[in-house]
């Protein structure tokens, strides 16, 4: 069996947090996503809550316990609020299954028959870095959006314009990236895309070295980080010191109109890591003609890298959770394929600064 049709795209990313219902209320406020259902007591699910919220193509899962000795409990006392499972959304179950089990590298558990008011769906895990799992869903029997277990809700949000994921990066510990791109590329059938070494990531202090595995011509993108040596400590060490783990680090969501989008979650609170003024300075002699104002650029600070294919338009937010460990990208392609190698030396100068106020740099 070759790797073609193995996995279809992102179906949704659920996260274990300390309050599933603050999540989903900021999520819906600040970031215009709508909760389309809800799983809890009320649904027959005794030992935790859960909110599904969407925009777009973007699916979003907060979970929460009820009882103090949860393994959804533990999760958060060791990580922190952060995401346990990035589904996958499968054709064939059963091929796929047999796909990793053959390479032998790639943890899968049992395939589950899940039966709901809707249908049967059938899954199985694969166990990634971390606590971190693929849930693989193969949906073809299962007649709705809405999950087991949950009861639909619809109550809609003002969306701000998020589209899809575009990529979600994992950190995980130094000298251990290969081996998880290899977890992936022969484990799971994906292919690796470009990669960087830690003299192009690099400022005086943090530095990290970065691969990206993709799967199916791009439909998913995973970026795997390990820390560098740098003067000082790396921001994925400091991800990994806080996590207690690797796990992942941001999700990037793609907008059709990032002057838009980031103007109105400005407006309603969210806060995203400064650009020094100086870099809107040199900008257009750096990335040439770009159809966005300057100015736009400057006001909210978003970023703009150029390759060879186009170029695209990035922010990204503070963390999200107390810990400084997840965060959220929103970035808008206009061509260009890559991440915004170009922006990591001005991000890092401000991540660094945010690093040097929690003293941890
Ligand atoms: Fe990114």
């Amino acid at each position: 069996m070759d790797n073609e049709n193995l996995f279809d795209s992102v179906n949704a990313v659920e996260y274990y947090v300390g309050s599933a219902r603050q999540w989903a209320y900021y999520h819906q406020q600040a970031l215009g996503f709508d909760l389309v259902a809800y799983s809890g007591p009320e649904t027959g699910i005794r030992d935790r809550v859960s909110y599904l919220l969407r925009q777009g193509d973007v699916k979003l899962i907060f979970t929460s316990f009820l009882n103090y000795n949860s393994p959804i409990a533990d999760h958060v006392r060791l990580h922190g609020d952060g995401v346990r499972d990035v589904s996958l959304s499968v054709e064939n179950l059963g091929d796929t299954v047999e796909f990793i089990r053959k390479r032998g590298i790639a943890r899968v558990g049992n395939t589950v028959r899940i039966k709901g008011r809707d249908g049967v769906m059938n899954t199985a895990v694969v166990s990634s870095f971390g606590d971190t799992l693929h849930t693989l869903e193969e949906t073809a029997d299962y007649g709705s959006d809405i999950p087991p277990n949950f009861v639909e809700v619809g109550s809609r949000a003002k969306p701000v314009g998020l589209k899809k994921i575009d990529h979600i990066v994992g950190n995980v510990e130094d000298r251990m990236m290969n081996s998880w791109v290899d977890y992936y590329v022969k484990g799971m059938g994906f292919d690796q895309l470009i990669s960087f070494d830690d003299k192009d990531i690099s400022t005086e202090y943090s530095a990290l070295r970065s691969k990206v595995v993709h799967y199916g011509n791009r439909k998913i993108i995973f970026p795997i980080n390990e820390p560098a040596i740098g003067l000082k400590k790396s921001q994925i060490q400091e991800y990994l010191d806080y996590y207690n783990s690797p796990g992942v680090q941001h999700i990037a969501i793609e907008t059709g109109n990032i002057v838009k989008t980031v103007e109105e979650m400005k407006k309603r609170g969210v806060e995203f890591l400064p650009t020094p003024s100086v870099y809107y300075d040199t900008l257009l002699e750096r990335v040439g003609k770009i159809d966005e104002k300057l100015e736009d650029l400057r006001r909210l600070n978003i970023l703009v890298d150029r390759d060879d294919d186009g170029y695209l338009l990035q922010i990204f937010t503070k963390p999200v959770g107390d810990r400084p460990t997840f965060f959220y990208e929103v970035i808008q392609r206009k061509g260009a394929t890559s991440f915004g190698k170009g922006n990591f030396r001005e991000l890092f100068k401000s991540i660094e600064a945010e690093q040097a106020r929690r003293g941890n740099l």
